[in-house]
């Protein structure tokens, strides 16, 4: 690798790469293009680049620094599940949960779209891993971008630079993303998965989800498929470590759908009263999880940051997160303030007397609409956090204990019971459901089933994905136990009848007693449903 090169330089030697952004330069046609090599310089290059294009505006230094403020287009504000294509050989592949499309056709259709879609741009090369440097479970990504705004953000969300190089060598090992803003106009949106190549194409959107390739098309979609091929699971879950007074650490892994709680259980502080209990965050959206050695199922975090919700979060329900989001870190459609301060719906203080809201238009506490678009998202490293585990970055992984499957439930679903066992606790997350929020384009507040948390970012065949969790239990000898657990439930005036936040600690903890024998449960026609008149709920 050349260190002393000039910035935006090639920065690989890999032919397959190479041939990857020749092939889209000359389908796409930009005036330049960028390879980017994840130095600071190259942050510090494209952070300016970005000011100057109006594409960030620079927040007040002083309360923040580092951080920037980004307004996506107003009709590019969530996932759009019904433009998210699996494209397979055969339909069936793609099973009866996934828009479907013949790779052949969407091939052609998308080369059209993106046939001269970038003269006048520039194209990123943006190369990144997920998971840490050196790790078998580990995967080489590039994303092609004509997005400064996507580029920024995959620095932080993925290890992104000539660390992917390293990773990748000479090999062909690697995630094929073509992203391309194109006009974003609705109708021709589409986010398409090539699971037999290895190749995403997403065209029509900017935002999360849609556009940060690694993180649900690599990660989930294809991350799935691969999984399944190769006997591991890659799942839309978080991964925290409860850390006892004596020392003894069990990791759980958790699986909320969009906009359900991960991001706040993955941070959770213990109350005052848990004395020397410490909750420390491994990852917040997506879990890779392989067999070990010694017969324990191991996870990974394969991202590197939070693109998490802004609503909600506050130093009460969340100080983790808002410490999280004081420094280098970019604000998506939350209010802006006259001293380039953000705000947001359910931040700490009252609301701002005047701010301009996620699209620009002044605001006051009169205004009808929200100040912060429901799913605005701030993109913070993980470094950030004070309780990232170390273990982040082990090549390793960290050995499951539990898995929690848990919905937005407002009726029916109890605050938390458990599995018999793994085939029971399959059969719990394959018919979970939730309500729908705003993390994706639709209706908001409708309970659908929604298996694993994995209906919109299954990459496959959801009866096969079935068979692949029952087919794990063969794979692991000690498997995690399985819980449920539901946040969400609401009293008859509409109000959550649970404190939840850093109160989960109490079904956490329960939950730790469990997989460590220490704790009594009621077996019931709900499995292991607490009798709420008899339950002591003791901490
Ligand atoms: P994605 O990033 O979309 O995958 O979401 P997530 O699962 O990480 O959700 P997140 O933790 O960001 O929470 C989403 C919303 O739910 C926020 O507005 C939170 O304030 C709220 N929330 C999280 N945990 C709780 C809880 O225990 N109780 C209640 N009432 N609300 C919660
Ligand atoms: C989700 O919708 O589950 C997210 C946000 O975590 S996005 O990256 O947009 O998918
Ligand atoms: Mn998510």
């Amino acid at each position: 690798m050349n260190t002393n090169q000039l910035l935006g330089e090639r920065s690989t030697q890999n032919p397959h790469v190479i041939a990857f952004v020749e092939d889209a330069v000359k389908l796409c046609q930009p005036d330049k293009v960028f390879w980017c090599d994840g130095s600071e310089g190259e942050k510090a290059h494209l952070l300016q680049v970005a000011v100057e294009k109006g594409v960030l505006i620079k927040l007040n230094q002083e309360k923040l620094p580092g951080c920037y403020y980004h307004r996506s287009h107003p009709n590019d504000v969530a996932r759009v599940e019904q433009c998210t294509y699996i494209c397979t050989p055969k339909e069936d592949e793609a099973g009866p949960t996934n828009n479907w499309a013949d790779p052949k056709a969407m091939y052609a259709k998308m080369n059209g779209l993106l046939a001269g879609s970038m003269r006048g741009r520039t194209l990123y090369v943006v190369p990144y891993l997920m998971g840490p440097l050196g790790s078998p479970m580990t995967k080489v990504g590039i994303e092609l971008t004509d997005s400064i705004y996507v580029v920024l953000n995959m620095r932080t969300m993925a290890r992104m630079g000539v660390v992917a190089y390293e990773q990748l060598g000479e090999g062909t090992d690697f995630n094929r993303g073509t992203h391309c803003t194109c006009d974003l106009d609705p109708e021709k949106r589409f986010i398409c998965h090539f699971p037999q190549d290895n190749r995403i194409i997403s065209v029509g959107s900017g935002y999360g989800g849609n556009a940060l390739l690694g993180k649900k098309c690599l990660a989930l979609r294809i991350g799935s498929y691969l999984g399944r091929n190769e006997g591991w699971l890659a799942e839309h879950m978080l991964v925290l470590g409860v850390e006892s007074p004596e020392g003894e650490k069990t990791w759980v892994a958790a699986a909320f759908p969009s906009a359900c709680g991960k991001t706040n259980f993955a941070m959770l502080i213990p109350p005052e009263r848990y004395k020397g209990w410490k909750v420390w965050t491994l990852g917040d959206d997506i879990a890779w999880m392989k067999p070990g050695p010694d017969g324990k199922l191991y996870a990974i975090n394969p991202e590197a940051g939070y693109f998490g919700v802004a609503p909600g979060t506050n130093f009460k329900t969340n100080p983790n997160a808002m410490k999280s989001i004081q420094k280098d870190t970019i604000y998506t459609n939350v209010a802006l303030l006259p001293d380039g301060d953000v705000w947001w719906e359910g931040k700490d203080g009252e609301p701002p007397k005047e701010c301009l809201d996620w699209k620009g238009n002044k605001w006051t506490p009169d205004s009808k609409e929200k100040a912060a678009h429901p799913n605005s998202r701030f993109t913070a490293p993980m470094t950030n956090n004070p309780m990232l585990a170390p273990e982040a970055n082990d090549p390793n992984g960290v050995p499951i204990s539990a898995i929690i499957f848990g919905g937005r439930r407002a009726t029916t679903l109890p605050l938390v019971f458990q599995a018999f066992n793994w085939v029971h606790g399959v059969y719990i997350g394959a018919t979970m459901g939730s309500e729908t929020t705003a993390a994706a384009v639709g209706a908001v507040g409708q309970v659908r089933r929604d298996p694993m948390a994995m209906l919109p970012f299954c990459g496959y065949n959801m009866g096969d994905y079935f068979r692949h969790w029952l087919r794990m239990r063969k794979l692991v000898k000690y498997p995690p136990r399985v819980f449920h657990v539901n946040w969400f439930r609401k009293d008859g005036e509409g109000k959550f009848l649970w404190p939840g936040f850093s109160e989960n600690m109490r079904v956490l903890k329960w939950i730790i007693d469990r997989c460590h024998g220490r704790a009594n449960a009621n077996e019931t026609p709900l499995a292991g449903c607490r009798d709420r008149n008899r339950s002591t709920w003791k901490g």
